[in-house]
């Protein structure tokens, strides 16, 4: 069995997605928001960050990839849509994790260019990577440094999903 070292606790998650939950509230109050959640990734901390909103949303999915293992392929592979029509929509796009940005800069032009009326962002973890990233992070959790990462939602090459913490696998 490998050992896991945790990074970021149960408490410290929750604490931190209430406080995400609570600045969405005040941003969207009034406003319809369109939540589009990456698959698989980010699904544990869209479904905790959404059973705290108390504005009014739709939720929708796309699935991207690009990682194999502990490694990005480097290239974007678009795999499942979302239904909805952008045209004119506040869409909150939630992301487990940023790395080079590449993800969620080519998910956010392509929002944009279907018109939405405003793309934001929310990610879990952002790594502090030399990669350039070309994204501007609305709503951050955490920061963390060049370590590959597992749980509440993270995977290795798709196990680890269900941990309710995050961490990373020890040698
Ligand atoms: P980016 O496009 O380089 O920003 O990579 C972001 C995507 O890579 C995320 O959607 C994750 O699926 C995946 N990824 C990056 N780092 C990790 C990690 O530490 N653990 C699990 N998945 C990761
Ligand atoms: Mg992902």
């Amino acid at each position: 069995m490998e050992k896991i070292k945790v990074l970021i606790s149960q408490q410290e998650i929750e604490k931190k997605v209430s406080e995400t939950a609570e600045r969405i509230n005040r941003d969207f109050k009034d406003k319809k928001l369109f939540v589009i959640s990456i698959l698989s990734g980010s699904v544990v901390f869209c479904s905790d960050i959404i059973r705290k909103l108390n504005i009014d949303f739709e939720l929708d999915f796309i699935r991207v990839s690009s990682y194999k293992g502990k490694n990005s392929s480097g290239e974007i592979k678009f795999i499942a849509d979302t239904a909805i029509d952008m045209k004119g929509k506040d869409i909150l796009i939630i992301e487990d994790i940023c790395d080079s940005g590449r993800t969620l800069s080519y998910i956010k032009d392509l929002f944009i260019k279907r018109k939405a009326n405003s793309v934001k962002i929310c990610v879990l973890i952002n790594r502090n990577s030399e990669k350039i990233k070309n994204v501007d992070i609305d709503y951050m959790g955490f920061n963390i440094e060049k370590e590959f990462v597992i749980g509440y939602g993270l995977d290795c090459d798709g196990k680890y999903r269900g941990l309710p913490y995050i961490g990373k696998l020890e040698d």
